[in-house]
């Protein structure tokens, strides 16, 4: 897919960009103020702004924080980012107390050229989620150009990821385009055999993207608590596992989809069960089927996760979200570890390209120390689904090149 980029804005030297970013980080609260616990977001919009000042330009940032639903939250002001932000770029940064208005326009008429100020919460005003025109206009009459850097947002069609960009020359920034790019080689234009792993939880929230999958890949392996399903659709006995017997069918009907798409399947051969599900549990490595009433799945089996190894050493792409197990509680992270250390060793090797992405999914490869070796870790969670699922994002629709 075709979008601008940076290096197409020619000279905008002493020009105001509104660089859209996704600064919905992690905070936490001590003694009574808020401040930012992770930072990775704020880490990830630091390429274009260094790259927006090295080229002279005012840089105006456009965020949203939580969902305040077009109120005025003070618990939800993007306040607690300027310093950390400041902190990460070795400079000060000015914060405006409304992101449109007399109040936002006074702030950048001090702006600098080459320096940078972060406006509050969008999401304080109706219009931005509503992607009301009217609300677009305003946030356009700030700036010169737009930059949207926030993929982890393009998934909606608000104001300042879609209307915006339609009112003003429109570029992808430097995160937004390594995501695009990594995206593209993963799923868009794969050197083949790709392969897929899809885990976590739930069935019911994975219907559009396993349906769609089926149709693109060459294999994919089910795991997590969603495999239950899929072998309690096959007639296994699942115990007390967590399954949801209501879309068995519909575990059919995906199994009968991969057929026709000669996309091959692998469900789990052997599984780890324990009685409950508590962190050093005594787990048990059974068969399929013989799971008793009281146990429940908790983790891939052995010959399962060799299997899967087998078939990542065969593939030249992985595209990987959610885990095969219960990974915050060891030892159900067992399976998930080993898969994602085998896919990490044939990066390294030079003979795999692996795409990561979803909260939990990062969260998985984080604790099992990979997340650098892989080749691409999103760290988008509905963006990065709505993506594989072949959902156009708004976001991204509105940076193409005509
Ligand atoms: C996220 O954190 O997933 C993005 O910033 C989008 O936030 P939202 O789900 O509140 O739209
Ligand atoms: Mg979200």
């Amino acid at each position: 897919m075709d979008f601008r980029t940076l290096d197409q804005a020619g000279d905008i030297a002493g020009k105001t960009a509104l660089v859209r970013v996704d600064f919905n980080v992690p905070m936490a609260e001590a003694g009574g103020k808020r401040h930012v616990s992770d930072d990775t977001r704020l880490r990830a919009a630091m390429p274009t702004i260094r790259k927006l000042a090295d080229k002279g330009a005012r840089i105006v940032l456009l965020a949203h924080f939580d969902r305040p639903k077009g109120r005025r939250v003070p618990e939800m002001s993007l306040q607690p980012v300027v310093k950390p932000l400041g902190k990460l770029l070795g400079e000060e940064v000015a914060f405006a107390d409304d992101c449109v208005g007399p109040v936002a326009k006074a702030a950048i008429e001090a702006l600098e050229p080459g320096h940078v100020l972060l406006l509050e919460n969008l999401r304080y005003h109706a219009g931005e989620e509503k992607n009301d025109p009217a609300f677009a206009k305003q946030l356009a009459e700030l700036g010169d150009l737009y930059v949207d850097d926030a993929f982890s947002a393009a998934h909606r069609a608000h104001a300042s990821t879609e209307g915006v960009a339609r009112l003003l020359p429109a570029y992808a920034g430097e995160s937004m385009r390594a995501e695009l790019e990594a995206l593209d080689k993963a799923l868009g234009h794969p050197e083949r055999p790709v392969m897929g792993i899809v885990g976590g939880s739930k069935v019911s929230t994975k219907l559009d993207l396993l349906r769609h999958l089926v149709t693109k890949l060459d294999k994919l392996a089910i795991g997590g608590g969603m495999a239950n399903t899929f072998l309690y659709a096959q007639g296994h006995e699942v115990g007390a596992s967590y399954a949801e017997k209501d879309l068995a069918e519909t575990a059919r009907e995906i199994i009968r989809l991969a057929g026709q798409n000669n996309c091959k399947l692998f469900l789990p051969l052997d599984i780890v069960v324990a009685e409950k599900l508590a962190a050093g549990a005594p787990a048990r490595v059974r068969e399929l089927g013989a799971v008793d009433e009281d146990e429940r799945i908790l983790d891939a089996g052995p010959e399962t996760v060799e299997r899967l190894c087998r078939a990542i050493s065969n593939s030249k792409t992985l595209i990987w979200n959610g885990p095969l197990g219960v990974f915050e509680m060891p030892p159900f992270d067992k399976g998930t570890v080993q898969a994602a250390r085998h896919a990490a060793e044939r990066v390294k090797e030079g003979k795999l390209v692996a795409v990561a992405g979803g909260g939990d999914t990062v969260a998985a490869l984080n604790a099992a120390g990979v997340t650098q070796d892989f080749t691409f870790v999103s760290t988008a969670g509905g963006a990065f689904l709505e993506w594989m699922e072949g959902k156009v994002l708004p976001g991204v629709a509105a940076l193409q090149a005509d």
